[in-house]
């Protein structure tokens, strides 16, 4: 039966592989390179380098195919993403049928993990459900731009026993979630902590984490944040391309007073 491997890469930095996605690595018979968006090259070049790097003594092919575009001209966000998910199963069930004899493994390399703002294990379960092709099919961990973000700032994510949410520019616009004194914001092509400069926060900014242009900024939001914002355009600029992850926080003194007015002295919690 085919097989098909989801390997999470990491997020930027070819050492950021484990040696279990350097084994799945190195069974696949072809990889399928699904890219689009402004990065586009470089995500292309980070696989590329990988395969040449970590297969041994193993002949294997690439197919590259473009990723269609979401239609801008439907304006509800989850049906134009629905859509577009059920456009790419349609292509990638056709390629993988195409190009995967039935005793041969194929994979899909996932910038960082594909548990986290990544769609092909959707596609992945969509085009299984859809009961057509048969194959089967195992995901290999990979290192989130989180855990490079926490790693590059020597920072723990959560405070002592809190909470911490993960969620995208689009919705921290609409205000820093009530349930927790952290938050950690990916795919914020706006800047969107500028809606939040009046709380008292810290933030913990990373671009092209574990690539050499990785930049690092972190402070008081209302004092850096005007600095984020120049800095992010300016690399955009010049590189065409920018990806950057953040995590916002109240200083710890805030955040542990607010823990012992709540009364939870649960020990834990305390780690
Ligand atoms: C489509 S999501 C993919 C996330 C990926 N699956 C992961 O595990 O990190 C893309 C977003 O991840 C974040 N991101 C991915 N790689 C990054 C990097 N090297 N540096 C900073 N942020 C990154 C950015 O917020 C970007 O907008």
């Amino acid at each position: 039966m085919r097989k098909l491997y989801l390997i999470g890469i990491g997020a930027g930095n070819p050492e950021y592989i484990t040696v279990q996605a350097i084994k799945a690595l190195n069974i696949v018979d072809v990889f399928f390179f699904m890219d689009k968006g402004e990065a586009k090259q470089e995500l292309l070049n980070l696989r590329k380098e990988i395969c040449e790097r970590y297969i041994e003594d193993r002949s294997y092919r690439v197919v590259e195919v473009d990723d269609p575009v979401r239609d801008p001209t439907i304006s509800d966000y989850t049906t134009r993403v629905e859509l577009w998910h059920r456009q790419r199963a349609l292509i990638y069930e056709e390629m993988i049928a195409r190009e995967l004899e039935e005793d041969q493994c194929g994979a899909f390399l996932v910038w960082g993990d594909p548990s986290l703002y990544d769609s092909t294990l959707r596609i992945i379960e969509h085009i299984a459900a859809g009961g057509r092709l048969s194959f089967e099919f195992e995901i290999i961990p990979g290192i989130t731009s989180i855990q490079a973000l926490a790693a590059r700032h020597k920072i723990t994510l959560n405070g002592i026993g809190e909470s911490v949410v993960i969620t995208t520019g689009r919705q921290l616009s609409a205000g820093m979630s009530g349930a927790a004194e952290r938050t950690i914001v990916m795919l914020d092509g706006q800047c969107s902590f500028n809606n939040l400069l009046d709380e008292e926060l810290d933030i913990f900014w990373g671009a092209y984490l574990g690539m050499e242009e990785e930049i690092l900024l972190s402070g008081k939001l209302s004092e850096i944040a005007s600095m984020i914002e120049t800095v992010r355009h300016e690399k955009r600029q010049e590189n065409g391309w920018i990806m950057d992850t953040y995590l916002l926080c109240r200083p710890t003194g805030v955040a542990q007073a607010r823990l012992s007015r709540s009364g939870n002295s649960d020990d834990d919690n305390d780690l």
